[in-house]
């Protein structure tokens, strides 16, 4: 039997208590330390989920030292995304890192030379593509032709506190960086450009702009259209969002929680069977500890992620400069 792979986990913050529950539910892995710039949180969410033996501390590097870990999970704030994951990379551990995977392409691009220069894995944690609903969405897409619009509805209200109520640009790097991955994954296309409003509600709670309106368009001419807001109390739509798929022989829509359904272009109603695939967090998860074991280099691998930040980027820049912009611009050299 293959031993569990031994985890540091940095971050213990809010998505960090959700990481240490994945971490102790899946017998392939085994926590055996937890970082956290505020160490009394880190021992407290440790003993709180029955944790009692691992090392705990404030300093990332000391811990890289001691706790001979196989792989590390990054749970931090986006902001130090990158300083918390190059020492790991450079220790020699792959990394299973929280999106965004950092809050620039400049950035994630740091952090995809060091995965590079390491021979390390550095995974993005796109949970939103671990569904089971997401799964039938799909195989119901793959029965109504070739795609030409997809849209996707997000509006929520709610109040984290925190640092998304200060950042420039909560919603589009914060938020919809899941909705801009799963039309990549949706569609198979490379996003070409994008055209975006993005604009603050006057009775938001956020300091940066929480609501946008961004059209893409991707290989082939398909155009992916979303349209969000992260203070739009009432009728609120699902985390996913609600999504609508128009082909050549049919129209496919997912609500976000329940079973798809699709009606092909002679009239036939399709419901999706949804299965039992691993959900969330615990997807990434699973995903990651194959990857490490195997050497194959998942979807959701830093290098590939970097097209969907590109889009988040792309769309800030584009509300930003009133212009359409090119994700090629926002990429530099290819990806
Ligand atoms: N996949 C999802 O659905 C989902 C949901 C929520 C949050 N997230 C992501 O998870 C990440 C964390 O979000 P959160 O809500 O837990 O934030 P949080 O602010 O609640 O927690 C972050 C923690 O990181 C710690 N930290 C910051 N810098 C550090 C450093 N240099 N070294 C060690 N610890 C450091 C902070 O002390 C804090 O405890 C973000 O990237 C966020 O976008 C993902």
């Amino acid at each position: 039997m293959t031993e569990p792979l031994r985890l540091l986990q940095v971050g213990a913050g809010q998505m960090g208590r959700a990481w240490l529950a994945a971490i102790r539910a899946d017998p392939d892995v085994e926590l055996v330390a937890l970082v956290d710039l505020d160490a009394g949180l880190a021992r407290t969410a440790a003993g709180d989920h029955g944790y009692r033996d691992v090392l705990v501390g404030p300093d990332l590097t000391a811990v890289l030292a001691e706790a001979r870990a196989d792989a590390m999970v990054n749970v931090t704030i986006p902001e130090a995304h990158r300083a918390t994951t190059i020492p790991a990379l450079a220790a020699g551990l792959p990394v299973l890192c929280e999106k965004p995977i950092a809050p620039t392409v400049a950035e994630a691009r740091a952090m995809v030379d060091a995965a590079e220069r390491h021979g390390r894995l550095l995974m993005v944690s796109q949970s939103r593509r671990y569904s089971p609903g997401l799964a039938a969405f799909r195989r119901l897409i793959a029965r109504i032709g070739p795609i030409g619009t997809v849209t996707c509805q997000f509006f929520r209200a709610p109040r984290f506190g925190g640092f998304r109520e200060e950042m420039a640009d909560p919603l589009l790097l914060d938020m919809a960086i899941h909705q801009f991955d799963l039309a990549r994954l949706l569609t198979g296309a490379d996003p070409l450009t994008a055209g975006c409003d993005a604009y603050n509600p006057p009775w938001s709670w956020y300091a940066g702009n929480a609501a946008a309106e961004a059209t893409f368009v991707l290989a082939g001419g398909i155009r992916f259209t979303f349209s969000g807001s992260w203070c739009a109390p009432g009728l609120e739509t699902s985390w996913n969002g609600a999504w609508r798929v128009s082909g050549a022989g049919g129209t496919a829509v997912w609500d976000g929680d329940h079973a798809p359904a699709a009606q092909l272009a002679d009239g036939t109603v399709l419901t999706g069977e949804v299965g039992a695939e691993p959900e969330g967090i615990a997807g990434s998860l699973t995903e990651f500890v194959r990857c490490v074991r195997d050497g194959r280099r998942p979807d959701s691998a830093a290098a590939r992620n970097i097209v969907s930040l590109a889009m988040v980027e792309a769309a800030v820049r584009s509300a930003a400069e009133h212009r359409i912009v090119a994700i090629a611009e926002v990429l530099g050299a290819a990806p």
